[in-house]
């Protein structure tokens, strides 16, 4: 029987943080094994945002290299980028044309982040950005989709378009399910209301190639209380212990909690040297992946994938009727 097919992307905008690790590309590295999957660079979907030209491209190779260097094996899965499968933009055009306006403007996406930024920055790709990503999903076929929970909506959007699409034109197109990791919100280490993100500020994060030296840096200065544990910061702390240390130590750890004598500076070094060892083998491996090499897989990646986006456009094209 062949195995089901998965796909999931990751937009490289910057380094990736713990939070992201265990949000996405850990989980990754575990489906690998059971299903068909397709890996991405959402580099189109990381275009709406202000951006540098400059750093864009080692920011898709530094992406690749956290792909690779975290354990995912393009024997066994399918990586590339979605700028060198261009047929994912013709798809995105296509199917915009079964996606009312309406739906678009009622994403809590679009509307957390157009009320963030300034007008001049609500650029029309932010509103567009679910109907491409239901392209990258339908193009493939999958039936499950491992995202965080925030992405819900947009997976949800892709059913529809997948329902609309095969209503109107006859089926084409597979309705896929979210698949969900059980990982708890990660949040910032200095301001722990937060959801941990880069845009936040890089002390706010700890990156997966961050040192063992600048790991214990940040969490020293990461927030907490007198003791009693009850802060958002210490639960933050405390989460990350269950997660990077041994079960002994969080153990230890939650005991001291209850007790109301909970030590920070014990804790943020053991979290620090549990973590920086935890990461050791990433880094290395990271360090060890060349710029070639990693240009190299994804474009033998992207190749693979184009070959069945093609397949996919042509039974589209056939579909509406402009072949
Ligand atoms: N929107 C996703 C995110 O920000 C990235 C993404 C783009 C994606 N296309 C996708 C995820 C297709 C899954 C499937 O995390």
């Amino acid at each position: 029987m062949s195995k089901e097919i998965i796909l999931s992307g990751i937009r490289p905008t910057g380094r990736l943080h713990i939070g992201n690790y265990l949000g996405a590309l850990k989980n990754f590295v575990k489906l690998q094994n059971e299903y068909e999957c397709y890996f991405f660079i959402a580099d189109f979907h990381s275009l709406n945002e202000p951006f540098d030209p400059k750093n864009k491209y080692q920011q898709i190779i530094n992406l690749t290299k956290d792909y690779l260097a975290a354990g995912l094996d393009p024997k066994k899965c399918t990586i590339f980028a979605q700028s060198q499968v261009p047929e994912h933009s013709e798809l995105a055009i296509i199917l915009s044309n079964v996606v009312p306006v309406s739906f678009l403007f009622r994403m809590t996406q679009y509307k957390d982040k157009s009320a963030d930024r300034a007008a001049e920055n609500v650029n029309s790709g932010l509103l567009f950005y679910p109907v491409l990503m239901a392209a990258d999903i339908l193009m493939y076929h999958p039936t499950r989709i491992p995202v965080g929970k925030d992405q819900t909506q947009h997976v949800e959007l892709a059913r529809d378009v997948a329902r609309f699409f095969n209503g109107k034109f006859g089926p084409t197109f597979i309705e896929p399910q979210p698949l969900y990791t059980d990982s708890p919100n990660i949040m910032s280490i200095i301001a722990p209301e937060k959801k941990m993100a880069k845009s936040l500020g890089d002390n706010h994060c700890i990156y997966l190639d961050d040192e063992p030296e600048t790991i214990k840096q940040k969490l020293a200065k990461a927030v907490t209380d007198t003791g009693d544990g009850k802060s958002l910061g210490a639960k933050n702390l405390l989460d990350l212990v269950k997660i990077f240390s041994q079960p002994s130590t969080h153990k230890k750890f939650i005991a001291d909690q209850a007790a109301g004598n909970l030590k920070y500076s014990e804790l943020k070094q053991t979290l620090a040297q549990d973590i920086a060892d935890y990461f050791a083998e990433f880094r290395k491996r990271k360090k060890q992946i060349s710029q070639k090499d990693a240009e190299k897989i994804l474009a033998a990646g992207s190749k693979k994938a184009q070959k069945v986006a093609e397949k996919t456009m042509s039974a589209v094209r056939t579909r509406i009727g402009i072949r």
